[in-house]
C-alpha cells in the first residue's frame, strides 16, 4: 500500500524519503492552589522517513532456548509457506499476535463513511519478517532443530518439515557467569567463551561483525532473550558511568553477561533489546548508548498475564472502578520456569511485574489518596508437566459503588513461547523503522533521531525503559495510540482521536 496525503513534498530528496509536514499539538497546564491553567500550543515538526528498508539481521543471545527456537522457526515457516497437519485439520504458517502483521489501524473514513483499515504495516515501509536473518549465541550448544524438539512448542509435524532448515543453524558460544542465573542451568552451558570480561566482550563484537559480514546484511539488532539473571548490584565507580563501566569491564567487576551484551552491541553501533526482566540497563550502558547514538529498549517481553493486566486494570480505573487487590499466580513448566524456580532470578520477575498498575493507579487521585496502592501479589511456580502452557490465573478485586465489591477470577493458558515469537519480531521491526525516521523541529536546522531510549517499543515491553524524566505509561491503548499516532505523523496525519464529529452534528 502507498499512502499518498494530501501534503505534497517538493523536495528532491521525496523519492528516497517520505516527508511531512506535522503540527504538534500539546496542552500545558500549570497548578496554582486550586486552580488550573491549561493552555494549548503547536509546534511546527518536518519528519522524514527513509523509504528503503534494507536487509536486516537479528542476532538473538538465548538463539537455542524456547523463544530463540519457535521465533526462528516461525520466520522460516511463514517464508517456506509451510502447512501441517493437526488432530483438527491442515494449519498453515502465520503472524498471529504480531501488531504489525496481523492487526489493522484505521486511516479514516472513505467516500461512503465507512472506515478504512489497512495491515498496521504498510502506514510505512517495513521490513517483513520473512526477511529477517537470524543468528545468536547460546550457552547450550545444541543445534536449532534439535533444541526445537527440546523446547516442545511446535506441533510434531510441523517440527519434522522444519528440522532439515534448523539442523545447521548452531548457536554461537555466549558468556556464561554462572552466579547471574540459577544454579539448575549449569547442566545445559557446554557452549561457553573462556579469557577475561574484556576479551569475552570483544569476542561478541568480532561475531557481530562476522555476522554482518557473512550475511550480506544492512543492520544487525541484537535481542536477549537468554535467561533472566539476578538483579546487577548498582555500585558508584562501577557501573554508575559510561566510563566506570567500561573500565570495570577491563578489570572484571561486577557486570552482567546481559550488561555485557549491551555494550558489545552499543559499541558495534547496534541496537540493543532486552527481553528479560533484570537491570541490563545500568546507568553506565544508558550513558553509552547516549554518547554514542545507539537504540536500546526494554525491559521484559510483556506476553500473557501483564498485558492483560495493563488492559484491564486501565477499563477498570478509566471506568471509575477501584481495584483494591490483584493476585496473580502462575505456573509453568519450560526452562524459563525452571530457572525462576531460584529466589534472586524469581525476585527480578515480581520486581519487573510489579510495577505494571502504577500509572493507571496514579492518575486517578478520585479513586486512590496519595501512595495508595493496591494489594499485589505475583506467584511463579515452577510445574514440569505443564511445559511452555503456561497458566496465569488472576483475581482482580475491586471497590464498586455503595460499599460494593466486584471479582473478577481469571484463567489464562498462554503457550509462552507462541506469544512472545510475534512480540520479538515486532520489537525488531518497529526498531529497525525507528532508525530510519527523523524530525525536525521549526526554526531547526538539523534533523535529530528518536532519543536512544526508545521508549515508543513500551508496548511491547512489561517494565518499559523509558528517558529520565518521560513519563512511563503502562496503559495498553495508550502505548497502541503511540505508536500508531507517531507512524501517522510520519505521513503528515493528524493523531486518530475517535471523535466522529462528521457523525454527531446535526
Ligand atoms: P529458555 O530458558 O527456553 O531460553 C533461554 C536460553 O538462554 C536457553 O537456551 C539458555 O541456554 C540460554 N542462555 C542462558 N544464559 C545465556 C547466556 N549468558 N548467553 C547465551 N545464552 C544463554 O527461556 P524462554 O522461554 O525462551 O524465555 C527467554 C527469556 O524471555 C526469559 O528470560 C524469560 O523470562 C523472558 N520472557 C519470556 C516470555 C515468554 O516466553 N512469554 C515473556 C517475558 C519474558
Amino acid at each position: 500500500v502507498e499512502i499518498l496525503t494530501t501534503f505534497q513534498p517538493c523536495s528532491p530528496l521525496s523519492n528516497t524519503h517520505i516527508e511531512a509536514q506535522y503540527f504538534y499539538h500539546t496542552t500545558a497546564v500549570l497548578r496554582d492552589g486550586d486552580t488550573l491553567t491549561v493552555t494549548p500550543s503547536v509546534s511546527e515538526l518536518e519528519f522524514r522517513t527513509e523509504r528503503k528498508v534494507p536487509r536486516l539481521g537479528v542476532m538473538l543471545v538465548g538463539w537455542g532456548g524456547n523463544n530463540g527456537t519457535t521465533v526462528t522457526a516461525a520466520v522460516l515457516a511463514n517464508r517456506l509457506g509451510l502447512t501441517w497437519r493437526t488432530k483438527t485439520g491442515e494449519q498453515k504458517a502465520n503472524y498471529y499476535g504480531s501488531l504489525f502483521q496481523s492487526s489493522t489501524v484505521c486511516l479514516g473514513p472513505g467516500p461512503d463513511g465507512k472506515e478504512v483499515n489497512i495491515p498496521f504495516r504498510d502506514l510505512l515501509p517495513m521490513m517483513h519478517p520473512n526477511d529477517i536473518v537470524f543468528d545468536g549465541w547460546d550457552i547450550s550448544s545444541m543445534d536449532l532443530g534439535s533444541a526445537m524438539e527440546r523446547a516442545e512448542v511446535l506441533d510434531w509435524s510441523l517440527q519434522e518439515k522444519l528440522r532439515p532448515h534448523m539442523s545447521h543453524l548452531r548457536p554461537r558460544a555466549s558468556i556464561y557467569i554462572p552466579e547471574f542465573i540459577a544454579a539448575n542451568q549449569a547442566g545445559r552451558a557446554d557452549n561457553v567463551l573462556k579469557g577475561t570480561m574484556a576479551e569475552q566482550v570483544e569476542q561478541i563484537r568480532a561475531d557481530i561483525q562476522d555476522f554482518r559480514h557473512s550475511s550480506g546484511v544492512d543492520k544487525v539488532i541484537v535481542l536477549w532473550t537468554a535467561n533472566t539473571e539476578r538483579f546487577c548490584d548498582l555500585t558508584a565507580g562501577v557501573n554508575d558511568t559510561a566510563k566506570n563501566l567500561l573500565a570495570a569491564i577491563q578489570s572484571g567487576g561486577e557486570v552482567s553477561p546481559s550488561t555485557l551484551f549491551a555494550v558489545a552491541s552499543i559499541l558495534e553501533g547496534c541496537a540493543y533489546i532486552n527481553g528479560s526482566p533484570q537491570n541490563t540497563f545500568v546507568p553506565g550502558a544508558i550513558e553509552l548508548a547516549v554518547e554514542r547514538n545507539v537504540f536500546i529498549a526494554g525491559d521484559d517481553f510483556k506476553s500473557g498475564q501483564t498485558k492483560i493486566k495493563s488492559v484491564l486494570v486501565d477499563f477498570l480505573i478509566s471506568a471509575g472502578i477501584k481495584p483494591t487487590s490483584i493476585v496473580s499466580y502462575n505456573h509453568l513448566g519450560n526452562n524459563d520456569g525452571m530457572n525462576l524456580s531460584a529466589p534472586q532470578q524469581f525476585r527480578s520477575k515480581e520486581i519487573s511485574k510489579s510495577n505494571v498498575v502504577d500509572d493507571m493507579v496514579n492518575s486517578n487521585p478520585i479513586l486512590y489518596c496519595k501512595g495508595e496502592k493496591p494489594d499485589h501479589c505475583v506467584v511463579i511456580k515452577y510445574v514440569p508437566y505443564v511445559g511452555d502452557s503456561k497458566r496465569a490465573m488472576d483475581e482482580y478485586t475491586s471497590e464498586i459503588m455503595m460499599g460494593g465489591t466486584n471479582t473478577i477470577a481469571m484463567h489464562n493458558t498462554c503457550e509462552d513461547s507462541l506469544l512472545a515469537s510475534p512480540i520479538i519480531l515486532d520489537l525488531v521491526l518497529l526498531t529497525e523503522l525507528c532508525q530510519r525516521v527523523c524530525v525536525r523541529p521549526q526554526g531547526s536546522e538539523t534533523f535529530q533521531s528518536f532519543h536512544s531510549v526508545l521508549a515508543i517499543l513500551s508496548f511491547m515491553c512489561k517494565a518499559p525503559l523509558v528517558p529520565p524524566g518521560a513519563p512511563l505509561v503502562n496503559a495498553y491503548f495508550r502505548q497502541r495510540a503511540c505508536i500508531e499516532n507517531i507512524m501517522r505523523a510520519c505521513l503528515g496525519l493528524p493523531p486518530q482521536n475517535h471523535m466522529h464529529l462528521e457523525h454527531k452534528l446535526q
